[in-house]
């Protein structure tokens, strides 16, 4: 099995040690550096590296995360582990010999021993019940997984182990830790993947008639203590192996409460019950897909309109200046299409009054890549063109009244010119 590894020359305490106040001496303080990611944002600490005589704090380890928790009135942003040494990172330095009292965030470490005593109950029923080996595991933030050497996992067995991990903790099976000398013939059976820096005996954690295993983390005394393991479902995780991902404990009412908050707000927003949920997003998609079609097509046929009422308009000019902000490339080349750019200069923008957006300038070819330079640099644009045509992006369609009028002089100026 995944081993997890080590024991320590303090004794981790489940959940009885918490409530005792518990006093040490700093034996050294160096300065480090922490590098963490909050928000997905890197960023490295200035601080120290403590170590303390003993301590209560869990350094990561077996998969579980460390403790946080306070060292007199400093808080400690990182436990890690150096051989049988625990190094505690905190921010503030701590006078070497000071005698402190330590206190660990309970909240966090009860979290992680019902995670983690979870995962022992679950991997060793899975194995039990139907052969699935755990090859690794994960305490997640929000849910954790273990990864089981199979490639699938029929429905009706996951809640069967369900139904089975539940009854375990309604059984109330105590859980015991028991520490084993190094040469103790009972090591041989659990002892695979010892780290190489191990030191002082093997630490057993051992579910009553359920599985023992050496593991170095924090768990609970009493299986009761789990309350529940709810199983979420499973993934299809690495090649041949499937990722069962569960909640246990307190995270089954902190899920149920989010999930329930979730569904109040769909409720008013859906104006449905939760049972019809699923089918009433299902028809909102289908809407929108259709009334995306049904818009792209009237703008099509807006084009048309727009460009034949210019037409046929006795009076018209030889500039065509329109701005439409639902519209887009094709929209814009239909009119240019329609209209005889041979003799009417075309200048179309769609996007955001002042914002960005798309731009097409067609008209005869001449005029047309003469001007084009200055209406990207008024439009603080990109773009090029060629026969007549000139359209890109524009970063700012600000200037577009400037634009007009721009064109509005020059092409008059070439028209003129030709006459
Ligand atoms: C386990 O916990 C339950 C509930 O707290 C208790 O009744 C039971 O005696 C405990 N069993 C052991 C062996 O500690
Ligand atoms: C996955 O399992 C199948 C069937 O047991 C086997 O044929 C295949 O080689 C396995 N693939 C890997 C990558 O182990
Ligand atoms: C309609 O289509 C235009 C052009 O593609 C787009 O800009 C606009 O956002 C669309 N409107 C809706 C409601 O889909
Ligand atoms: C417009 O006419 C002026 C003077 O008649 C000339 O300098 C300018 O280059 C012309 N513009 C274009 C775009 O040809
Ligand atoms: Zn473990």
């Amino acid at each position: 099995m995944f081993n997890v590894t080590l024991s320590f020359m303090f004794v981790f305490c489940d959940n009885t040690l918490l409530s005792v106040q518990f006093v040490t001496s700093v034996v050294s303080c160096c300065p480090a550096e922490l590098k963490q990611e909050t928000n997905g944002k890197k960023v490295t600490l200035k601080g120290f590296n403590v170590k303390l005589q003993d301590t209560i704090l869990f350094p990561e380890g077996g998969g579980q995360p460390d403790d946080h928790g306070l060292i007199g009135d400093v808080p400690v942003l990182r436990v890690t582990r150096q051989g049988p040494e625990a190094v505690h990172f905190v921010c503030t330095p701590l006078e070497v010999g000071q005698e402190v009292p330590v206190k660990v965030n309970w909240e966090r470490r009860f979290d992680h021993m019902q995670q983690h005593s979870g995962q022992h109950l679950i991997t060793a029923l899975a194995e039990t019940m139907f052969g699935y080996k755990t090859t690794s595991w994960e305490l997640g933030r929000q849910r954790s997984t273990i990864e089981l050497d199979t490639p699938s996992m029929k429905a009706c067995q996951l809640q069967e182990l369900e139904e089975a991990v539940n009854v375990k903790i309604r059984d109330c099976v105590p859980v015991n830790v028991q520490l084993l000398s190094i040469d103790d013939p009972a090591v041989e059976k659990v002892s695979r993947g010892l780290p190489g820096d191990h030191a002082g005996p093997i630490r057993i954690i051992d579910i009553i008639g359920v599985d023992a295993n050496m593991c170095c983390g924090t768990h609970v005394s009493n299986l009761s203590h789990l309350q529940v393991i709810k199983l979420l479902g499973t993934e299809k995780g690495k090649k041949n192996k499937t990722n069962l991902i569960f909640l246990a404990g307190n995270r089954v009412l902190k899920y149920a409460e989010k999930s329930y908050s979730t569904e109040r707000s769909l409720v008013s927003l859906l104006k449905t019950g939760p049972d019809e949920h699923v089918e009433a997003v299902d028809k909102l998609q289908k809407s929108v897909k259709t009334l995306q079609k049904t818009n792209l097509s009237l703008i099509r046929d807006m084009a048309v309109l727009i460009a034949q009422n210019f037409k046929n308009n006795p009076l018209k000019s030889n500039f065509f200046s329109l701005h439409k902000k639902e519209g887009d490339n094709e929209f814009m080349n239909i009119i240019a299409n329609e209209l005889n750019t041979e003799e009417t200069l075309v200048f179309l923008t769609v996007g955001e009054e002042k914002g960005p957006g798309l731009f097409l300038l067609a008209g005869p070819t001449e005029p047309v890549s003469k001007m084009g330079p200055r209406v990207l640099q008024l439009l603080q644009g990109k773009g090029a063109g060629k026969n007549g045509r000139f359209q890109g992006k524009a970063n700012s369609l600000a200037q577009r009244g400037d634009v007009e009028a721009f064109l509005r002089q020059e092409f008059n100026n070439f028209t003129t010119e030709e006459e």
